[in-house]
């Protein structure tokens, strides 16, 4: 079996779409061993409980130089891959050292625009109209030191029309991300990723 662990802070929409890719039978020898969500009231912390996942809260506040540390000592030799959905904390040290090359992330832009520090959410959204691109989508990539800056694993485009708001935007590009994000756990899951410096290399 492979195991991962997802972190959550907020939604959870994409934790949602790897629990339903495994209940579909997409993602095949796949389990998801924990959802640690750094906010107690994170509602993906409801769709695990629904789904029968281990959750764990740790608090951001609570833990604000040590949650990297705590998350590591939890997940030490547990699982095969660390899945950040939506999770809006810095993972460092340790965790980060320890899981190298195991651990991605989705960000709701095409990076390296509209990313890094404090681009989150609507945010990205707001800033890529704002810009006035013609399209936009998703990037699942590794995580490094640096935010959004690892190697890039898998993108999807969606194109943005006159009328979007960033609300409409958002819907748009997380229909994508729902399906990127299986996508990339599926070939981590198969033995199809190899990462070359800034390249990933995905097997046929
Ligand atoms: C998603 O759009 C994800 O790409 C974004 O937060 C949203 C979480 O939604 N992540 C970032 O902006 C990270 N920089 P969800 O909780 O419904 O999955």
């Amino acid at each position: 079996m492979f195991k991962v662990a997802v972190l959550v802070s907020g939604g959870g929409s994409n934790l949602q779409s790897i629990i339903d890719s495994i209940s579909t039978g997409y993602l095949k020898d796949v389990s998801i061993e924990y959802v640690i969500s750094d906010k107690g009231d994170a509602f993906a912390l409801e769709r695990a409980k629904n789904a029968g996942i281990k959750t764990l809260v740790i608090e951001r506040n609570a833990h604000k130089q040590t949650l990297s540390e705590e998350i590591y000592k939890v997940l030490k030799g547990n699982v095969d891959l660390i899945v950040l959905a939506g999770f809006l904390s810095i993972i460092k040290g340790t965790l980060l050292e320890e899981f190298k090359n195991k651990i991605i992330n989705i960000h709701p832009s095409l990076i390296p625009s509209f990313c890094g520090k404090g681009m989150y959410g609507l945010k990205v959204h707001e800033a890529a109209i704002n810009y006035g691109v013609k399209v936009s989508g998703c990037t699942v990539h590794l995580v490094e030191e640096d935010t959004d800056a690892g190697a890039i694993v898998l993108q999807r485009t969606v194109e943005v029309l006159a009328e979007d708001t960033k609300e409409t935007l958002q819907k748009r590009i997380l229909v994508e991300e729902h399906k990127a994000l299986p996508e990339a756990i599926k070939l981590f899951s198969e033995n199809k990723i190899s990462v070359a410096g800034r390249h990933v290399i995905v097997k046929e």
